[in-house]
Formats: C-alpha cells, structure tokens, sequence
C-alpha cells in the first residue's frame, strides 16, 4: 500500500457529536482514489463507479491527522478497483489505527463519458512498479535515483 494524501481534522469537519462528519471521509476517500486512479492510468478521465461499504471504527477529532493508503486490488477491461485505507496517526507515538476501510472502482472514460479500455502499458507498469517498489506512483526523486543507479550500475 502507499500513503497518497494526509489530512488535518479541522472544525469545520465536526459534526454533533463533536467526531468528524462519516460524509467528509467518504469525500476525502474518494478525492484520493481519484486523484490515484488518475496519475496511474495517466489521464484526468476517470470515474468513480462503485464504492464498497463503510464501517466508521474509530472517532476522528479536531487536530487528528488523517492518511489515507490504497493500493489497486485488479484492472479490469475499463476499470480499476482500490482498496482505500483511512489511518488515524498519532504524532507522539506514530502508532497508526484504521478508522475505515472500503473498495472503490473507477471507470476509464474518453471525451464522451463512455467507458474505454485501460491500456496494457498501464497495468503492466504498475504490476513492475509494485514488484520493484510496492507501490504505483514514483516521485520525482524517486524517478531521479533510478536513473542515478542504473548509471552507476551500468
Ligand atoms: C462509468 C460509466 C461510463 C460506465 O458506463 P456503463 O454503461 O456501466 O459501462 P460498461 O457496462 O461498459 O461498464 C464499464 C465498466 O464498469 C463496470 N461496471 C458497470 N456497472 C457496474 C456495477 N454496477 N458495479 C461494478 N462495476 C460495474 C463494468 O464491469 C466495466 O468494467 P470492465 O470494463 O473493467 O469489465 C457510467 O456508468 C457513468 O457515467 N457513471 C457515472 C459516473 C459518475 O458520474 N461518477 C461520479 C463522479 S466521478
């Protein structure tokens, strides 16, 4: 699994009981798989299809830093299905607890809206990726130092 977005709890999250909105989770869940889903098949034309259930485990609160992880479950023929991790992290300790967990799948569309196929190129270079690295997405650091060793070790 990979970290893709951390977030700060703040106020305005809060609902009655003083806990995190469940929808502001899903909202956030959702902005990361897509934005996930979108740097691995390389287009901004993805769309989120289906979500899996929610279960809330943990209390969010004020001040409290959200990680969200996912990794990618399977392609299909037009689609992808995450599977989407929300931590609570303790700054003190750096211990972690999940506060929720689901699959999402999104859909590969073309200008029109209608599903197209993902290209091979993108499934077989996250399966390489996540074999070599165990995760999907390279920085640009990263990227750097793959070049750097394949020069050193050439
Ligand atoms: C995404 C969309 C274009 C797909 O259209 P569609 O007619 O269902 O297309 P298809 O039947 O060809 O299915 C496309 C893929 O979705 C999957 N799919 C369709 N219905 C599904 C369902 N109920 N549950 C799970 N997957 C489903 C299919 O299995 C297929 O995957 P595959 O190609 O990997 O096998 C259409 O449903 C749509 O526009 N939905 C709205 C998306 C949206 O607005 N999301 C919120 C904002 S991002």
């Amino acid at each position: 699994m990979e970290l893709i977005t951390t977030y700060i709890c703040k106020q305005f999250d809060i609902g009655i009981h003083s806990n995190m909105f469940g929808g502001r989770i899903m909202s956030l869940i959702d902005d990361a798989a897509g934005s996930y889903a979108a740097q691995l098949c390389d287009t901004p034309n993805v769309v989120t299809i289906k979500f899996d259930e929610l279960v809330f485990k943990k209390p969010v609160k004020v001040g409290s830093i959200l990680k969200i992880y996912g990794k990618v479950l399977r392609f299909g023929n037009s689609s992808l299905e995450l599977y989407m991790e929300v931590r609570k992290h303790n700054v003190y300790t750096g211990i972690q607890e999940i506060v929720t967990h689901t699959n999402v799948k999104f859909v590969r569309i073309d200008e029109d809206g209608n599903a197209i196929p993902i290209s091979d190129r993108i499934k077989e270079r996250y399966a390489a990726r996540f074999k070599q690295f165990g995760k999907g997405l390279l920085t640009p650091e990263s990227r750097e130092l793959i070049v750097l060793t394949a020069e050193v070790t050439a």
